[in-house]
């Protein structure tokens, strides 16, 4: 059952779900906030959260047997609950975003996923999913090494879109996740549905700015599968930079 957690402001609503999900707070609790004033994103980098976004931390199950496939999962459904025409627009770039690509723009993130696991009170793994989604950010309020390289709902759908909506369709969307991940045929139909709409594919990348070959699959446990001179590796973590987006 869901259980919703809600501020106006707050440092960062992974760290609350955090310390929620260790002190036993039950699977579907979330916390979500109009405010981030310390809201992270992965590799400890900041994520600016002004007024109109969406900041949701999601607490759940954490054994998984693909935990690696998490973020991707949660960005594809979240793909999955958006108006066709944005839908349609959208891309996953390994590991964990969700991109809107349009003719003549730069390739812009419309929402960003961080997942955490840690240890509940009785010593189950529980997992901790934070999605940030653009959902009505006044543009001006990002950062400006930034804005250029958002993609804000607001601005590609018609009526306004609503942030209370969206957070239950993100709620949803991670909740299906997790339970997708559950049995060996909702992992496969979750990796096929991300080799479709994965970015990258058959082009050469960089990991953490070195260039380390051509990206060629995506694994079935949510490495980047990697090729260099014949040679294939298989890449857990790090930041993937590809040409056409740079
Ligand atoms: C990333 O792309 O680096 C992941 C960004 C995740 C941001 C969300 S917003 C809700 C939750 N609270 C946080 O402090 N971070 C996540």
């Amino acid at each position: 059952m869901a259980v919703r957690v809600a501020f106006d402001e707050v440092d960062s609503t992974q760290s609350v779900a955090i310390d929620r999900a260790k002190s036993g707070a039950p699977d579907g609790t979330y916390v979500v906030a109009g405010v981030q004033t310390n809201g992270t994103g992965r590799t400890g980098r900041s994520w600016s959260s002004p007024r109109g976004g969406l900041y949701v931390s999601w607490i759940g199950p954490g054994a998984l047997t693909a935990p690696g496939l998490l973020p991707l999962a949660v960005a594809v459904e979240i793909r999955r609950a958006l108006p066709d025409g944005v839908r349609a627009q959208t891309r996953l770039k390994w590991p964990n975003d969700l991109l809107v690509l349009r003719v003549g723009h730069p390739a812009q993130k419309l929402a960003g996923i961080l997942t955490d696991r840690v240890n509940g009170p009785d010593e189950t793994i529980r997992a901790v999913v934070g999605v940030g989604l653009n959902v009505a950010t006044p543009r001006t309020d990002l950062p400006e090494e930034i804005r250029s390289r958002t993609a804000i709902l607001a601005e590609l759908v018609d009526p306004a879109p609503d942030v209370r909506e969206y957070e239950d369709r993100v709620v949803e969307s991670i909740a299906r996740a997790v339970a997708r991940l559950d049995t060996p045929e909702g992992r496969a139909s979750v990796v096929a549905e991300c080799r479709e709409h994965l970015i990258g594919l058959g082009e050469p990348v960089r990991i953490d700015g070195r260039p380390v070959g051509t990206l060629r699959a995506l694994c079935e446990d949510g490495a980047a599968a990697v090729e260099q001179d014949g040679t294939t590796f298989e890449i857990r973590a790090g930041e993937l930079t590809l040409p056409e987006l740079a």
